[in-house]
């Protein structure tokens, strides 16, 4: 693949390497939400279909995004936590251990520490090299009986560390607990195969890696929470709601399967079908050849910070479109934000950890303007 740049409008001054912060809009997907702001000068041109058939276009197209057979398995929500309190809410086990990696974003974090029928076990990363195997093992080992769900991320958002989510599902199996995933961080950039992995829920921000708009996300939920009760009780989710004729014979039954999960409101005219302009980009470009593009970007300049003292992951145990460089401790981080902001370098610093987390409209000339930042913050 060749740098994507020229599809976005973003500033040449400015270094981005911050796409885990968010995206910059493609052209493609600011059109689409300019249009639907347009859309609605003429309301009569908008007629009821348009209230489902959007929605159902952008789940057909992420259900092609991370390989699921059933688009109805996946609704439109507003943000992580609204679709994580969903999953919370409805798990089979109604008590016990959640297993968590530590230090994982709050919205994986607050929907279960408020649910006293859970207790959270944060496993923590090992402190030496070689982290990514030995933190699997440790969260392997924490699985028991006593666990109702391990809930984390493809890979942390900090430091880019892929979790083994097949063995993680392999064991979760084992003893009856359910695997919830936060793509957040990975979908869109990083292949995910869901018939592979057979997780029960995936939730996922929309504003990232899949380059859509802000507000507006996706969750895939399995099987186990067929039956279960939404967090909210939005008309549209009801049975036969796209008969607006007979709204008020009020319907108690809602839509079979996960589609109770969807917002209210969920056919946002503007932000749906910018989504669905940014994933048909996706689709075509392929995450595995966006990873790709990020690792041959950055391969040559991760040795050389390596060889300068910064301390990288490898290359196997992390992701390429989001990865951590840890400071030595000769180098002052006051230096190295000052030499980011010299050379406008944006990145996010997380603790002591500069995240870094290139997109195909990076090219080598970002890179190396990195590195030279880098390299002026330790003389
Ligand atoms: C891993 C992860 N999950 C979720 C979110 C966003 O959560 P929410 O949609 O609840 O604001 C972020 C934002 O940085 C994130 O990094």
């Amino acid at each position: 693949m060749k740098c994507q740049r020229d599809k976005f409008l973003l500033q040449g001054k400015v270094t981005y390497l911050n796409g885990a912060y968010m995206s910059p809009l493609l052209k493609k997907v600011e059109k689409a939400g300019i249009k639907g702001i347009i859309g609605k000068r003429k309301p009569y041109r908008i007629p009821p279909e348009d209230f489902f058939g959007e929605s159902e276009t952008l789940r057909r197209l992420y259900a092609s995004l991370i390989n699921v057979s059933d688009p109805s398995r996946i609704v439109i929500i507003p943000s992580v936590s609204y679709g994580m309190e969903n999953a919370v809410k409805n798990l089979p086990k109604k008590k016990g251990t959640i297993i968590a990696a530590g230090g994982q974003f709050p919205s994986n974090v607050y929907p279960w520490r408020a649910n006293s029928a859970y207790q959270i076990n944060f496993i923590a990363p090992p402190i030496s090299h070689n982290i990514g195997s030995l933190w699997n093992e440790r969260i392997l080992d924490a699985i028991d009986q006593d666990t109702a769900a391990v809930s984390l991320g493809q890979i942390h958002w900090v430091t880019g560390i892929k979790f083994d989510l097949q063995a993680i599902r392999k064991r979760t199996r084992e003893v009856g607990a359910a695997l919830i995933i936060d793509g957040t961080q990975s979908i869109g950039a990083l292949p995910f195969d869901t018939e592979q992995i057979q997780p029960d829920a995936i939730i996922t921000a929309g504003y990232k890696w899949l380059m859509g708009p802000y507000s507006l996300g996706l969750a895939y939920y399995g099987p186990i929470f067929d039956d279960g009760l939404p967090i909210e009780n939005n008309w549209i989710n009801r049975l036969g709601a796209d008969d607006f004729s007979s709204l008020i014979n009020y319907q108690d039954k809602f839509m079979p399967g996960a589609l109770r999960y969807e917002v209210g409101e969920h056919s946002n005219f503007i932000l749906v079908p910018m989504l669905i302009a940014a994933i048909k980009q996706l689709l075509q470009w392929r995450p595995e050849e966006i990873q790709q593009y990020c690792e041959e970007l950055f391969v040559d300049a991760i040795e050389e910070l390596g060889s300068l003292g910064y301390v990288i992951e490898t290359q196997e145990a992390r992701a390429s479109h989001l990865f951590g460089i840890n400071l030595p401790e000769n180098i002052e981080m006051d230096r190295v934000k000052k030499a980011l902001s010299v050379h406008k370098i944006n990145i996010s610093i997380r603790g002591n950890v500069l995240r870094i987390s290139p997109n195909v409209y990076n090219d080598q000339k970002d890179v190396q303007r990195l590195l030279r930042a880098l390299k002026e913050a330790i003389i």
